[in-house]
């Protein structure tokens, strides 16, 4: 092969590569209030978006509309971790936008992880009290139970290895008290019209609760999960002698899950046509400091 048209076949290949969507995908997180001068992301988040292959930007908790726009625009796809927030209008925004675009045929995917899951359901059921359920779900780990709706399902393809693993080992790791009642989310229209029902669980005491979600639609690519797929590779509770988490599976097949999970939504991000153009600061650039802590092995932080 000459020169000439090895490099016509590198121009092709990116040309082609830029047109089917971007192989730099960067993520949007948003960050939390940590205290009145800083927001934080625990670093599971962004270590998980990376082992995926991917990188994450910071979508301030305080954001205005101006910022969500930029942020969108630069990013491939949306992540809303865990914590304890309540739903911020900047996530309402972020939303919306992911809304329009979804109508105009943009490709932007979303995942929620607990909180985050919840959020999703706020915004989508369009009820702020969906999540009102109270459940004893509190650092126990579970293998789901899927419905029949895991015939078609993306993320958890039947008879795939991550319906295997998430489905056969109790390494699915749940720290929560609010959630999703599976009643309640059946009686929501538009949650039932968008969404899926994946997987349920019982918690401790034998209430059921709504595990694992997927929009319906291939295009509108929103994911959720009540459980953490990035506690299995990236939380310990190592300040507390490795002790206080005892209960997040770190076996090979809880690595594996976690793994496949932000490859496939890395994955997902690959589609989208949006493009980080580098004059924005990673998360990781961002971050003023790192803490150690038991319930989250480290948290970044920023000013706010
Ligand atoms: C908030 O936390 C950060 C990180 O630990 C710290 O540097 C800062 O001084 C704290 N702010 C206040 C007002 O306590
Ligand atoms: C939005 O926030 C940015 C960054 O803090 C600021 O520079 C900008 O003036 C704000 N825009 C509006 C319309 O408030
Ligand atoms: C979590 O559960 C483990 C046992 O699985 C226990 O050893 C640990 O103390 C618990 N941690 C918290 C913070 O409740």
């Amino acid at each position: 092969m000459s020169t000439l048209s090895r490099s016509t076949m590198l121009l092709l290949g990116t040309a082609f590569s830029i047109a089917s969507g971007f192989d730099r995908p960067v993520i949007a997180v948003m960050s939390h209030p940590y205290n009145s001068t800083h927001e934080y992301m625990a670093a599971s988040y962004v270590k998980y978006i990376e082992s995926g292959g991917g990188r994450t930007l910071r979508v301030p908790f305080t954001a205005n509309s101006t910022q969500i726009e930029e942020i969108y625009k630069q990013t491939s796809g949306l992540l809303f971790m865990g914590g304890a927030a309540t739903l911020p209008q900047a996530a309402r925004d972020l939303y919306a936008l992911k809304v329009k675009g979804d109508e105009s045929g943009d490709f932007y995917p979303m995942w929620g992880t607990c909180l985050g899951f919840e959020w999703i359901n706020q915004l989508v059921g369009e009820d702020d009290s969906i999540i009102d359920g109270m459940f004893s779900a509190e650092n126990i780990s579970l293998a789901l139970d899927f419905t029949d709706a895991i015939s078609g399902s993306r993320a958890f393809p039947e008879d795939g290895i991550v319906a295997d693993l998430a489905g056969n080992y109790e390494i699915t790791m749940n720290m929560h008290e609010h959630g999703v009642a599976t009643e309640d989310f059946l009686a929501n229209e538009l949650l039932t019209d968008t969404f899926n029902l994946i997987s349920t669980n019982d918690d401790l005491d034998g209430k059921n609760f709504v595990s694992t979600i997927e929009s319906k639609s291939a295009d509108k690519a929103i994911y959720a999960t009540q459980w953490h797929p990035e506690k299995n590779n990236f939380e310990y509770g190592a300040v507390d002698n490795d002790k206080a988490y005892l209960s997040t599976s770190h076996s090979a097949e809880a690595v594996r899950l976690s793994f496949e999970l932000a490859a496939f939504f890395v994955g997902e991000a690959r589609k989208s046509d949006h493009v980080f153009e580098g004059n924005l600061k990673l998360a990781i650039n961002e971050r003023t400091g790192v803490l150690e802590e038991t319930s989250f092995e480290e948290r970044y932080v920023f000013l706010n």
